[in-house]
């Protein structure tokens, strides 16, 4: 019977490989929730409310809302930060909620209003991070009513919190920023967030503690000219001005600080500095060209918008001329190789403009042909946006974006390796010098003290990671992490996994 149950488990962490985003909601246009059908025609015939105008950008989830923001690229947006209760009876097309208020969201009152919102940021601390671009219209119809300002709010309260504009010296003529990252250090107090200037070839930083803000140049910023082409949807199209766009913080490593991976837009190439050069204000005058790297290349058709890492450091980001999402473990060396992709859709996922992990570990793409929007006209008899979800670690198993299994290391044992190696020859595991047989291996594995996720600062010698070749991965990966996940997806998911059949 004990044997049975395992080979269970081993066939429900497999068949879940094959488990990929599953398609939560989708509209053919938005519409938002007015307090009574009454307001609703007002705002419908004064044109406050033009719903074929309203294209979703950005999300994030935190508890039970989903946010979403819609630009003010046109008029007749009601609110530009929204969010879904996940907790409503599900509705597949759910009306978008203004966040925090209607009255929160007014245009050009720049002092309690907001205007355009792209990305935004849920931290740990339970707070949402929003930037407030400013502007009305778009490209070269495009409006400057209020300054760049952010907005900072309390979840649990769902109050704005703080009000911060950005300085003069912060922007530049053709300032454009569509994106935003959080970085929370010892303390909710010592939290950065970083924001890049897409347009202005800039990077943004703004410390919480010391409320002030500033601003690094430097040419990894910019476009790679010959990546300058697009095609995408049917459609052909050049955003060959489009510099650093997607930026995501690694874990803390063990110096204390984060790695910040960027990318341009215009570009096939990964480029990353360590937030203790973005923390340091005085780094802006004082030569740190050489501070800043190159990760690496993902080769043709990788351009991004959005990218997000986990707590293990798996890194996912969308993937916009293969309507898909990509992922690469940033422990391997970035390159063609060793990127993956999860899952992609030439229907569902034209554009996946945005994508979060939430504290589940579940992941959220939102896709929104916006190119299409842009470029040409949507056709509103078709689904034009969609919210996909589904959980990290099934996204990325089997494919080389896998991290290492981690194991902690009892402390009374006498083995504390460094490492560990299968010795193909032996058939068995290699520790310094030690035999280490799976069995032992196997054993450790009762000992995991803490989840997995728990382990932002890696207190080495506690734990090794082990790469496991792939042929014996089943019958010695018994893998904690993958079975718990597949329990934890959500309720509304209620597709169930077809188990393999042995053949
Ligand atoms: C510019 O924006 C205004 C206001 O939304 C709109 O009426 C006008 O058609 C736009 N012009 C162009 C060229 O898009
Ligand atoms: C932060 O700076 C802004 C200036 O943009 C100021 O209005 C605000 O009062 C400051 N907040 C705090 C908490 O110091
Ligand atoms: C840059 O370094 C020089 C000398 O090392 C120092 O005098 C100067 O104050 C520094 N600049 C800033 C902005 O910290
Ligand atoms: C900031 O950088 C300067 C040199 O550019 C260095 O002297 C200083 O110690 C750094 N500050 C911190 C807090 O690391």
């Amino acid at each position: 019977m004990a044997a049975r149950i395992l080979i269970l488990g081993c066939l429900i962490s497999f068949a879940s490989a094959a488990v990929k985003l599953q398609e939560m909601f989708s509209w053919n246009v938005l519409d938002w929730n007015y307090p009574d059908s009454y307001s609703r025609q007002n705002a419908l015939n004064s044109g406050d409310l033009q719903p074929e105008n309203a294209l979703p950008v950005g999300i994030e989830k935190w508890e039970n809302k989903l946010f979403v923001t819609v630009p003010r690229w046109k008029s007749g947006i009601p609110a530009t930060l929204n969010y879904i209760r996940l907790d409503d009876r599900y509705e597949p097309s759910p009306k978008l909620n203004p966040y925090p208020s209607w009255k929160g969201n007014e245009l050009g009152n720049c002092d309690t209003g907001l205007n355009t919102v792209y990305r935004i940021k849920a931290d740990e601390c339970g707070r949402l991070w929003v930037l407030d671009t400013g502007t009305f219209g778009y490209d070269t119809n495009v409006t400057n009513l209020c300054p760049y300002a952010l907005n900072v709010y309390d979840l649990k309260t769902n109050q704005r919190i703080r009000r911060y504009v950005l300085r003069p010296e912060d922007i530049v003529f053709t300032t454009f920023i569509a994106n935003i990252a959080v970085d929370i250090g010892s303390s909710c107090e010592d939290t950065f967030a970083y924001f890049s200037d897409e347009l202005g070839y800039g990077l943004i930083v703004y410390s919480w503690e010391e409320n002030k803000s500033w601003r690094f140049s430097h040419s990894y910023f910019m476009p790679d000219p010959l990546t300058g082409d697009f095609n995408i949807a049917g459609l052909n199209f050049q955003w060959g001005a489009e510099g650093i766009f997607g930026i995501a913080p690694s874990p803390i490593k063990s110096d204390g600080y984060r790695t910040l991976y960027f990318s341009p837009l215009s570009s096939h190439t990964e480029f990353s500095v360590s937030t203790r050069i973005l923390r340091n204000e005085s780094k802006v005058e004082n030569g740190s060209f050489k501070d800043f790297s190159v990760v690496g290349v993902r080769g043709p058709n990788g351009h991004t918008t959005a990218k997000v890492i986990d707590n293990l450091g798996i890194q996912l980001f969308n993937l916009i001329d293969q309507n898909a999402i990509g992922c690469w473990y940033s422990a391997r060396p970035y390159k063609p190789q060793n990127i993956a992709i999860v899952d992609k859709d030439d229907v569902g996922l034209v554009f996946p403009s945005d994508i979060k992990v939430d504290d589940n570990r579940n992941v959220w793409v939102i896709s929104d042909r916006m190119p299409v929007f842009l470029e040409a006209e949507l056709d509103y008899s078709d689904i034009n946006f969609r919210i996909y979800t589904a959980s990290l670690d099934s996204l990325v198993e089997g494919t080389v974006c896998e991290p290492p299994i981690r194991f902690q290391l009892n402390p009374q044992t006498l083995v504390q390796p460094q490492s560990v190696n299968y010795n193909t020859n032996l058939g068995s595991w290699q520790t310094s010098n030690l035999p280490y047989k799976p069995a032992i291996l196997q054993s450790q594995l009762s000992l995991l003290k803490k989840p997995l996720t728990e382990n932002i600062i890696p207190t080495a010698p506690s734990y090794i990671d082990v790469d496991f070749p792939k042929q014996i991965r089943p019958a010695i990966a018994y893998n904690p992490r993958t079975i718990t996940d597949s329990y934890k997806r959500p309720w509304w998911l209620k597709r169930t996994y077809d188990v393999y059949e042995d053949s």
